[in-house]
């Protein structure tokens, strides 16, 4: 059974990101969803100078390990100031320079929200086009805008074009997913 990797990219304890990754990771069921949280891999800012000193910390290999051992990667982020959150940006660092393919070209799901109206746009963009340069695949990507009025824990995603929409993207991963096997 293939397992997919799922998180958002937020260290809030009662992060949406987190909410709409897990949504999501439990849609393509009867595939394993292994679901992280951001805080039990939280290391010492990168520099190089701390690299060379101490090395690469054992959490990023953890952390790369379940990159590898995965079949899919379903990953929401949250936006600060327009880019990635501190929490994400520090461990993607650290494992980019464990090895150059960073997210081991597998298949991808990239998702954002926020309580706004772009939902995240800048940074699932950001995203979109860093890992493609890498990916082999088209990575399929929705944007999740004004979460709280468009998520509910009970029913998912309550607008139906953007249920739809999700659909979709679901079923590229799914496919590429499959392929990859
Ligand atoms: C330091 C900081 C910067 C933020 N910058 C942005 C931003 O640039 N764009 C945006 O849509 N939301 C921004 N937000 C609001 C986040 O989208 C909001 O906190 C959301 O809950 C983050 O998702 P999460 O719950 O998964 O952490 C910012 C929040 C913080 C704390």
């Amino acid at each position: 059974m293939s397992k997919i990797l799922a998180f958002g990219a937020s260290s809030a304890k009662d992060s949406m990101n987190k909410k709409l990754a897990s949504f999501v990771a439990n849609k393509i069921a009867p595939r394993e969803a292994i679901l992280i949280d951001l805080n039990d891999y939280e290391m010492p800012i990168y520099s190089d100078d701390r690299k060379r000193d101490s090395g690469i910390p054992k959490k990023a290999y953890d952390f790369k390990n379940l990159i590898k051992t995965s079949e899919g990667i379903i990953i929401s982020f949250a936006e600060h100031n327009g880019s990635y959150t501190a929490a994400f940006k520090n461990i993607y660092d650290w494992i980019s320079v464990i090895e150059k393919v960073v997210w081991n070209n597998k298949p991808m799901l990239l998702l954002s929200t926020s309580p706004g109206a772009r939902g995240g746009k800048s940074v699932l963009n950001s995203a979109l086009a860093r890992f493609s340069q890498e990916s082999e695949w088209d990575i399929p990507s929705f944007r999740l805008p004004n979460f709280n009025e468009n998520f509910s824990e009970e029913l998912g995603i309550v607008d139906n074009k953007l249920n739809v929409d999700l659909n979709e993207q679901i079923k590229l991963f799914v496919s590429q997913v499959n392929e990859h096997q």
